[in-house]
């Protein structure tokens, strides 16, 4: 069947199939023991760009530090991004601080029980929505994220961009033209399931797929040319510097603006740069760091140069050690600029490469 109509009985065989499957193979993940709305919430949002790997040690830390929505709600930002820190995309972390805090206080602490209005909440799209409905909930509402956009546009020989509007809407259609009467967690939880560990992007796994029966891709041999692949990212080359000043041994940190690369984490001063070499390089940071910060520096020895990417930048990052001569902070509202000893770098919520370097400067300090 390429795109024809679902038939009762091939829904039939699918709802059949693939909660038989997930009862036999599903993994033993934290957040499926005691699917509570909180948990299945705190999980999903961090599943969204993240391994399941590194998200299982994410999500025990965080639930430990905060283990019901009220104790999310009472923490400060910058706790939460603590907790966050090396998971990336870090407004998903702001985002359900700023939602926890609408749930407490707008919403007696209790989340609602109809995917529209948990749509109201930061960070909550029709995904999330329908992942807290279903999974804690029972509710027989559809889910659709990376492995199963991957796994039905297969199943129903979907060929054009299944990121799309049109592509969009027609799987939305079918995943909720699927859903079984009962037990929708467990079909959801495996819909994904096979996503993940059958359904695979490359080499897909079709000879222990419940459902390759019923797969118009399977059926058409089409399975590599479904999904159609994303169009290539293409990378803008970036060269950056990030300077450790010292003063009595502290370093000096400033805090992401809103708008800014990492808002809400801290950093040391980082900026792009055009200079290459001495004594143009020298000046340059010296006039950056005096506008970033305030502080008058004398640039030392380059520790490190670190290679990374951050969205669509290929980021060249040389590391400078200075010393600060002098200069007054710039004055901000909320102390954005601050210096800070060894020990307390620890309870600050860095970028990566901030905390690379943050390992760096302190292992000079003391080593
Ligand atoms: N990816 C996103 N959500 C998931 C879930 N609940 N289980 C496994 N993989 C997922």
């Amino acid at each position: 069947m390429l795109l024809g109509e679902l038939t009762p009985s091939w829904k039939g065989r699918l709802r059949r199939r693939v909660q038989a499957w997930y009862g036999r193979h599903a993994r033993d993940l934290p957040w499926r023991r005691q699917p509570n709305p909180y948990r299945v919430w705190v999980s999903e949002i961090m599943l969204q760009q993240t391994q399941v790997a590194t998200v299982q040690a994410y999500f025990a830390r965080f639930l430990a530090a905060f283990p019901t929505v009220y104790d999310l709600a009472e923490a400060d930002e910058g706790q939460v991004l603590r907790m966050w820190e090396g998971l990336g995309y870090y407004r998903r972390a702001r985002q359900m601080h700023a939602a926890s805090r609408m749930i407490v206080d707008q919403w007696g602490g209790q989340f609602r029980t109809d995917v529209q209005e948990l749509q109201q909440l930061p960070g909550v799209g029709r995904y999330t929505a329908g992942a807290i409905g279903s999974l804690a909930m029972g509710l027989r509402e559809p889910i659709l994220e990376a492995n199963t956009i991957r796994l039905l546009s297969r199943l129903v020989g979907y060929r054009e961009d299944p990121r799309k509007g049109a592509g969009q809407r027609l799987l939305w259609q079918t995943a909720r033209d699927i859903l079984p009467r009962k037990q929708v967690a467990a079909f959801n939880q495996g819909l994904m399931e096979i996503g993940s560990l059958v359904c695979t992007p490359s080499s897909p796994h079709c000879g222990q797929c419940p459902v390759a029966t019923l797969c118009a891709a399977q059926i058409h041999e089409l399975q590599t040319k479904i999904p159609r692949p994303k169009p290539k990212q293409t990378f803008t080359e970036l060269r950056e510097a990030a300077v450790v000043v010292r003063k009595q041994g502290r370093v000096l940190l400033r805090r992401c603006a809103d708008g800014q690369r990492w808002a809400g984490l801290w950093d040391f001063p980082r900026f792009e740069i055009d200079s290459r070499r001495a004594p143009k390089l020298q000046w340059e940071l010296t006039e950056k760091v005096q506008q970033q910060t305030g502080i008058q520096i004398e640039p030392g020895r380059l520790l490190q140069t670190i290679r990374h990417d951050v969205t669509r930048y290929r980021i060249t990052l040389d590391c400078y050690e200075a010393r600060c001569l002098g200069g007054r902070l710039h004055r901000t509202a909320d102390k954005s600029l601050r210096w800070v000893s060894a020990v307390e770098l620890n309870t600050f919520a860095l970028s990566t490469t901030g905390r690379k370097l943050a390992r760096l400067a302190v292992n000079q300090l003391t080593g």
